[in-house]
């Protein structure tokens, strides 16, 4: 997959996984990172599905409502890549945290509805719920902080409480930060996140 890749300054930290919003690239997360854990090493990937020329992780049939089918391959393609790329770069695979955007997101939410093991934790900026009726893996322990909008006309706030509860039966520890804005990246939501990545991932 098209990225960026580069390396920290502490090994010892996590390998942040950006992955951007419908019709952005692989650059746009670049500045979240550098205020959420600068000496991580960074993968930034571009999603490979074009909608209008607009990149994506995977298809949608209308606003909202996923192609499934296609939800499951690329999360299965982006996870191979992940693979692949923790060997090409020499990165801890076990030690990755995604950071998503909206349907950037949405495939980081994916990954840990389907393969066990795929991230150590996850940032989700304005996540859905990438599938509904699935027996979740066990996830136990990892650590999901979520940034929400009260008034986010894409994600409503009782679809990222459905998200939590689906991800604390699971066993993962969540932690939602609400902002009374809609379904734009604030900077404030932004500080939130790097805090809870220092309390709950950078102290072990
Ligand atoms: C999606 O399709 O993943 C969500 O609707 C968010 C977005 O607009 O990208």
């Amino acid at each position: 997959m098209q990225h960026i890749f580069q390396k920290g300054t502490d090994p010892s930290k996590p390998t942040l996984v950006l992955l951007h919003g419908t019709g952005g690239t692989e650059h746009d997360l670049l500045p979240v990172a550098q205020i959420v854990s600068p000496e991580s090493s960074v993968l930034s990937v571009r999603g490979n599905v074009l909608e209008h020329g607009m990149p994506r992780f995977f298809r949608r049939l209308s606003e909202g409502v996923f192609d499934e089918k296609d939800l499951i391959f690329r999360t299965i393609e982006l996870n191979e890549f992940l693979n692949e790329a923790a060997t090409k770069y020499e990165l801890d695979r076990n030690n990755f945290i995604a950071v998503g955007y909206s349907n950037g997101a949405n495939i980081a939410g994916s990954l840990l509805f389907h393969h066990q093991g795929s991230l150590r934790g996850a940032i989700l900026h304005h996540p859905m719920v990438p599938r509904r009726g699935l027996k979740l893996p066990d996830l136990s322990g990892t650590p999901v902080f979520i940034g929400a909008g009260r008034n986010d006309p894409i994600c409503a706030p009782q679809e990222t409480e459905e998200l939590q509860t689906l991800l604390t039966q699971a066993g993962a520890h969540v932690t939602v930060h609400w902002e009374q804005h809609g379904h734009q990246l604030t900077h404030s939501e932004v500080h939130a996140a790097s805090s809870w990545l220092q309390s709950h991932i950078n102290q072990g």
